[in-house]
């Protein structure tokens, strides 16, 4: 059906198609049982416990999807193991100006740069707080810094502290955004002292009040340069010092190498951070060093380019136990999900593989 439906879609700013899909989101929330009953769920193959907690199907939706966590009631009858909710802030924002959001069909890629708009961290707890969702659905919060250049510093650990004393009773997973390419200020948080500060105060907070919620870190990818090795694994190590439970790799890239888009167009799009099939490469690399240089001892959620079976199976066995989309969903449609699942489990009957978990890392 998407396929009749996407040329109507396409032709509109990628960002009102968002909200037409946003809107039969929250219509399909409010008939769980009849999507349910049009998508059904994943085979017992793809199933895993991680974190304790259980996961019927390793494909998620990735963050920026649902900013404001108000298709609950629908992702998980599209047959979704998980949602990774946000990016949200502790202060409401309206983002950056529009248009904001672009599609390179060519490339089937997307360039945004919403700006982490949002409903801010206490709507989007009040939402969370009246929201049921089934015991088999993992609900990941992704919370980033305000976009505000004049939060910074101390002031910055301190707005992150305020979401997670928001969100973090709400929440099955936490995400720290340190990776946002759309406001400098924000992925500065990457940077191994500043990450020290920012963890030192959220694993206080979780310390506190949720110390069962795993708080994860969501990185950018490889540079224009590669990857930096060095960088990375100083990263990794002060999050695994302080008890950091697994990470999210990737975020977007600014990067444009390698488009079919015509330079012409791209410099008109101007800048933002760049979805897609373009990041795979990007995504897989960076997700098959993080599985070597952990030893494999945390999960990790591998994101960017996930548009097919192939592309989801790939990233499983360079190291990654569980896998998002958002752009893939825009090209392909809900029907992708179904396409997935059933493309992983002929994956683990080719390989002779009894389960996904069986699958990951076999490549790293
Ligand atoms: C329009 C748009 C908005 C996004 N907003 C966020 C966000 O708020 N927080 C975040 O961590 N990632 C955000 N992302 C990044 C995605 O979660 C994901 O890391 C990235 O798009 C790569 O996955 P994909 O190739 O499947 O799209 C956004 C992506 C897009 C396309």
């Amino acid at each position: 059906m998407y396929r009749l439906v996407r040329p109507l879609l396409f032709r509109l700013d990628p960002e009102r198609a968002h909200g037409a899909g946003m809107l039969a989101v929250r219509l399909g929330s409010a008939a769980p049982g009849v999507v349910r009953a049009m998508y059904g769920g994943p085979s017992a193959r793809l199933a895993q416990t991680l974190w304790e907690l259980p996961f019927r199907s390793p494909l998620g939706l990735a963050a920026g999807f649902d900013k404001n966590a108000e298709g609950l009631g629908l992702w998980p009858g599209l047959g979704l193991g998980f949602a990774e909710v946000g990016s949200v802030t502790a202060c409401a924002s309206e983002g950056n100006p529009k248009p904001r959001a672009f599609r390179l069909n060519e490339d089937r890629a997307l360039i945004n740069r919403m700006g982490l708009n949002n409903e801010g961290a206490e709507a989007v707890a009040r939402r969370l707080r009246r929201t049921d969702w089934p015991a088999e659905f993992v609900v990941a919060v992704n919370i980033a810094k305000t976009h505000d250049p004049g939060i910074l510093g101390d002031a910055g650990v301190e707005d992150f502290h305020t979401s997670v004393r928001h969100l973090l009773p709400h929440a099955d997973l936490l995400v720290l955004n340190v990776s946002c390419p759309n406001t400098a200020e924000g992925k500065t948080f990457e940077d191994p002292e500043a990450l020290d500060a920012l963890l030192t105060t959220v694993m206080a907070e979780r310390a506190g009040q949720a110390s069962h919620v795993p708080v994860l870190v969501k990185l950018s990818p490889p540079g224009p340069d590669g990857l930096d090795a060095e960088a990375v694994n100083e990263s990794v190590a002060v999050c695994l010092g302080h008890g950091v439970a697994g990470f999210v790799a990737t975020n977007t890239t600014s990067d444009r190498d390698n488009l079919t888009t015509p330079a012409s167009r791209l410099d008109a799009i101007g800048r933002g951070g760049l979805s897609g099939a373009p990041l795979a490469a990007r995504a897989d690399q960076m997700i098959r060093h993080l599985y070597t240089t952990t030893g494999g001892s945390v999960p990790l959620i591998g994101v960017g380019g996930i548009d097919s079976a192939e592309a989801a199976y790939r990233r499983i066995r360079l190291g990654a136990s569980l896998v998002e989309t958002y752009t893939g969903l825009v090209y392909e449609g809900p029907g992708l999900v179904r396409r997935i699942h059933r493309g992983l489990v002929k994956c683990l009957d080719r390989d002779g593989l009894d389960s996904i978990a069986d699958a990951v890392g076999l490549d790293a």
